[in-house]
């Protein structure tokens, strides 16, 4: 659970004020105004779920049901690094799977999850386009091919992160 500060809740009710304004004010409407509070946030907090909501006179927990619905939608901020791993069809036969884990015991944290310091996010993406290279890792606009446990270790190392053999080191990530 991602605690939000009192400015981060104030820019996501102004973001989704924002986004409400040009939609007419009906249910047809949630699915554009939630992408274009993502679009701007990354994310889509429970504030602006709250806001829109108000604006469009329907129960929070409807538009919460839109939001877990798709998965397009990140219920969490994205880490500061981003981190995609493909699971295209070269890349899951190549161990995409196995690096998947390998990022998710390293870091402590599921798909669509973020490091409690918001360092990191882990996200499971289809083909990036660079089959040749697999198996695939992005951090954010940067590709990793041919991504071993081993490099993913070497990667958290480039990062300052030290981990331990099969685990984090604690206090190192989180
Ligand atoms: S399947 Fe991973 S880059 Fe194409």
């Amino acid at each position: 659970m991602v605690l939000l500060t009192e400015e981060e809740k104030r820019a996501a009710r102004e973001a989704a004020g924002s986004a409400v304004r040009g939609f007419p004010r009906s249910r047809g409407s949630l699915v554009p105004i939630l992408q274009k509070i993502q679009e701007k946030l990354g994310y889509v907090p429970l504030e602006a779920m709250e806001e829109v909501a108000g604006q469009l006179g329907i129960p929070p927990v409807d538009v919460y049901g839109v939001v877990t619905f798709y998965n397009q939608f990140r219920l969490t901020p994205p880490g500061r690094r981003q981190i995609k791993v493909c699971l295209g069809t070269a890349c899951h036969m190549k161990g995409g799977t196995v690096i998947l884990d390998c990022w998710k015991r390293r870091l402590g944290i599921e798909v669509g999850g973020v490091t409690p310091d918001r360092e990191f996010s882990l996200e499971r993406v289809a083909c990036v386009g660079c089959c040749s290279m697999a198996p695939v890792t992005v951090i954010n606009d940067e590709v990793h091919g041919r991504v071993t446990p081993t490099r993913v270790d070497g990667l958290l190392f480039s990062f300052g992160v030290k981990v331990k053999k099969g685990r984090q080191e604690e206090g190192e990530v989180n």
